[in-house]
């Protein structure tokens, strides 16, 4: 069996003002009406999975708690407070038995396909049982450079080896593996043996490795929550998985998958990933739209009334208000409002 190890932290400022800290990404019903992270409980709740295990900051206990209520067996993890991917999975890998083959899921992507995703575990836990770092690799269709560019290499299972890995690079960069052709993006989602990630942890990041195993030997569990020691745990430096790990190894590999695959970045990924009208507009609370193409509406209280838009986004939230351009959607992070939240 697959054990999932489902991964909460972040705080998602570009879908400000819906996504503010009190309530991330995560944790809000984005596509259709179910929360990011409980659709991403849904995927994992095949026969080929075990029960999963979630990874959060303390600071969203009551929301997971809500939100994941209904899953049998679920194990919980909880960080004091955040240092990234790479030791929130080095606590998964610690209290997991060395041969567990562990699926590592972001919580806040939207996956059109939960077939292909589950099909895509299986190969990749296959390779992962022979001791590689197994990356998904959604198909690059632009130069973003928010993602991981992982260069193939020779065939290998149902996948292939991992040539090179380039966690966000700069444009010029990333338009340069787009026009090779021979790059897929990673798309954050890792199946590995618990004790190969250990090993190649400790052969990369030592100190890392070491606290953390220092975090959860003298961790503890309090109302079926993992503690791990605070002191230990936050004497850690902060780092992502794709820099700690996977641009150092020699063990990646990665499996294809074709998913309908968003991690719902901005608005606009948002709006490409949610049901439209013929128009094209996609409409969540009270609102009339007249002569409108490409727009998203989302108004939790005032109607929202516009004329002859196209390619616009209008966000009503509490007392915020957000208007931008399709286009400017990827900006809105940077906004004082979003950061100042
Ligand atoms: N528990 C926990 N603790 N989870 C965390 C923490 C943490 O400190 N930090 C991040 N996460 C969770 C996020 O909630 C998200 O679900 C996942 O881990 C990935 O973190 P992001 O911060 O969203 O990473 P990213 O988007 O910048 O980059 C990663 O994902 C891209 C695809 O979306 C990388 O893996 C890239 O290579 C990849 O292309
Ligand atoms: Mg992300």
């Amino acid at each position: 069996t697959i054990h999932p190890v489902i991964l909460c932290g972040g705080s998602g400022t570009r879908l400000w003002p819906r996504s503010r800290a009190v309530r991330p990404k995560p944790f809000l019903p984005l596509v259709g009406q179910k929360t990011l992270f409980e659709q991403t409980l849904d995927r994992v709740g095949g026969a080929v999975f075990a029960a999963p295990t979630v990874v959060a900051g303390a600071a969203h206990r009551d929301l997971v708690a809500e939100q994941a209520s209904g899953v049998d067996g679920l194990r919980r993890i909880e960080e004091p407070a955040g240092r990234n991917t790479a030791p929130a999975i080095a606590l998964a890998a610690l209290l997991a038995d060395a041969g567990d083959l562990l699926l590592v899921c972001p919580s806040d992507h939207h996956v059109a396909e939960p077939v292909a995703f589950a099909a895509a575990a299986e190969t990749a836990a296959a390779l992962a049982a022979e001791g590689w770092l197994v990356a998904f690799g959604i198909e690059a269709t632009a130069p973003e450079t928010g993602y991981g560019y992982i260069k193939r290499g020779a065939a290998l299972g149902g996948g292939n080896a991992v040539e090179r890995f380039v966690e966000k690079p700069d444009l010029a960069t990333a338009q340069g593996f787009l026009d090779d052709g021979g790059y897929s993006w990673n798309g954050g989602i890792f199946c590995l043996r618990a004790g190969t990630y250990l090993d190649e942890l400790a052969r990369q990041r030592p100190a890392m490795a070491e606290a953390a195993r220092l975090a959860v030997e003298r961790g503890a569990e309090i109302d079926g929550i993992f503690h791990p020691d605070e002191a230990s745990f936050l004497a850690i430096e902060g780092e992502s998985i794709d820099y700690a790990v996977m641009e150092g190894t020699d063990r990646a590999a990665m499996v294809p998958v074709a998913m309908g695959w968003s991690d719902i970045g901005n608005w606009q990924a948002l709006h490409e990933a949610r049901s439209k009208d013929e128009a094209g507009n996609s409409l969540r609370g009270s609102a009339e739209l007249v002569d409108c193409r490409n727009v998203l509406v989302q108004s939790d209280g005032p109607r929202v009334s516009a004329i002859g838009l196209e390619n616009v986004i209008i966000v009503i939230d509490g007392d915020e208000v957000l208007v931008t351009s399709a286009d400017g959607a990827q900006k809105v992070g940077k906004l004082k409002g979003a950061s100042q939240q």
